[in-house]
């Protein structure tokens, strides 16, 4: 049995990472402690699978219990990380608590990952790290920006210390850094999918809940910049393709030992706020109200990803349209409404 064990695997990506490794023959061990998600996501990824997956309930910063979850599920294949806060404002209320769940929950996944001997780890970063770049697309030689809010920094420190740990003279550690850019969409069967909690921050959430009525109107955060319709561009990629890519990173460590590299996971193409809800329009035959409002403070004006290095190295290219992500995002919502 492969197993692999899966950090924030409740999440919103690690639930559909859950699936497709279950798709591609692992089994996967999750860790996730519900502190950004419910626990009805297990009985959805059950849906899928047939069965309901392991699951500890557990906090990544309580190193006793980890070392209890690798002793009774090991001997892991891989470690994915996905468990971390990741709430750009909040982290700037309470950067203390984004240090903690974000760093140092690594920092204890790493040293224990070292005594055992699980070598490959793959671990979630973001295209925040960028910031707003000087050139685009953007690959993975591009220079890091000053993090723009704790959050962003956690992302950075976690990947220089994953390097740091990688290049130890006496290191076995393996490690992928995924830098994802904006992942959006749900799984088809409407069993799993995006579950913000309060008011969403994020663009698709706010505007499936708008189109369901439960807000009254979507702001365009600002349509004086410097783009083709003003409004800020991004890198919307279904969370179904990117799920994919970490099966792709395992596979691609398989047999490599004390290597460290990092992938962007972006579709290589950039939409504007404006064209997402055209789209979305268009798609789905529901209105979105909306507005032009103020810029949002800190928001980059235009970023997508170079997705080349991935295709070629890892195999992996995104399939699904961003029509595709928003249908499957407005069939999660409605999914949501029955309940
Ligand atoms: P999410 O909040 O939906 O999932 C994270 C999961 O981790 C949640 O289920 C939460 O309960 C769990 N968790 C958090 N801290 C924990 C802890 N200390 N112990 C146990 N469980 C804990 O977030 P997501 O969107 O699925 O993001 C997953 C990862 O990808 C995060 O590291 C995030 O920073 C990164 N990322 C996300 C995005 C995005 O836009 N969603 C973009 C780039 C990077
Ligand atoms: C997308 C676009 C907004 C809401 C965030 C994190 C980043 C990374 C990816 C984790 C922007 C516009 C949004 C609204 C709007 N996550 N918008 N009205 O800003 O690219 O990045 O997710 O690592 O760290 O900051 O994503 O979904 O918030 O915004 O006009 O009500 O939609 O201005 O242009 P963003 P987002």
């Amino acid at each position: 049995m492969k197993k692999v064990l899966v950090t924030g695997g409740a999440g919103f990506i690690g639930s559909h990472t859950v699936v497709e490794l279950h798709e591609a023959g692992y089994t996967p061990v999750i860790v996730d402690n519900f502190c950004n998600s419910h626990p009805d996501v297990l009985d959805g990824i059950a849906t899928i699978l047939g069965h309901s997956p392991i699951h500890h309930n557990i906090d990544c910063t309580d190193e006793q219990a980890m070392r209890g979850v690798f002793a009774k599920e090991g001997p892991f294949v891989g470690v994915i990380h996905f468990a971390a806060f990741k709430a750009v404002g909040a982290s700037v209320n309470d950067p203390l608590s984004y240090y903690r769940n974000n760093v140092h929950a690594t920092e204890i996944l790493l040293r224990i990952m070292s005594e055992l001997d699980c070598t490959n780890l793959v671990f979630s970063s973001s295209c925040t790290v960028y910031g707003q770049p000087k050139q685009l697309p953007v690959t993975e030689q591009t220079a890091f920006q000053h993090a723009n809010s704790p959050y962003g920094y956690t992302k950075q420190v976690c990947e220089r210390i994953i390097q740091d740990v990688v290049a130890a003279p006496s290191s076995a550690t393996s490690a992928v850094l995924l830098r994802y850019f904006n992942p959006i969409g749900a799984h088809p069967s409407g069993a799993i999918g995006e579950l913000p909690i309060g008011v969403p921050e994020n663009l698709i959430p706010y505007i499936t809940q708008t189109a369901a009525g439960k807000r009254k109107e979507i702001v365009i955060f600002g349509d004086d910049y410097e783009t083709s319709d003003g409004t800020c561009v991004r890198d919307y990629i279904h969370v179904v393709d990117l799920a994919k890519a970490h099966v792709a990173a395992l596979h691609w460590l398989t047999g490599k030992s004390n290597v460290c590299d990092s992938f962007n996971l972006g579709t290589g193409e950039g939409n504007t706020v404006k064209e997402v809800i055209d789209t979305f329009v268009e798609a789905t035959g529901t209105q979105v109200p909306h507005r032009i409002g103020d810029r949002r403070p800190g928001d980059v004006e235009k970023i997508w990803a170079s997705a080349t290095k991935a295709q070629e190295e890892l195999g992996w290219k995104t399939t699904l349209s961003l029509k595709t992500a928003l249908i499957d995002a407005w069939n999660w919502q409605q999914k949501l409404e029955e309940q």
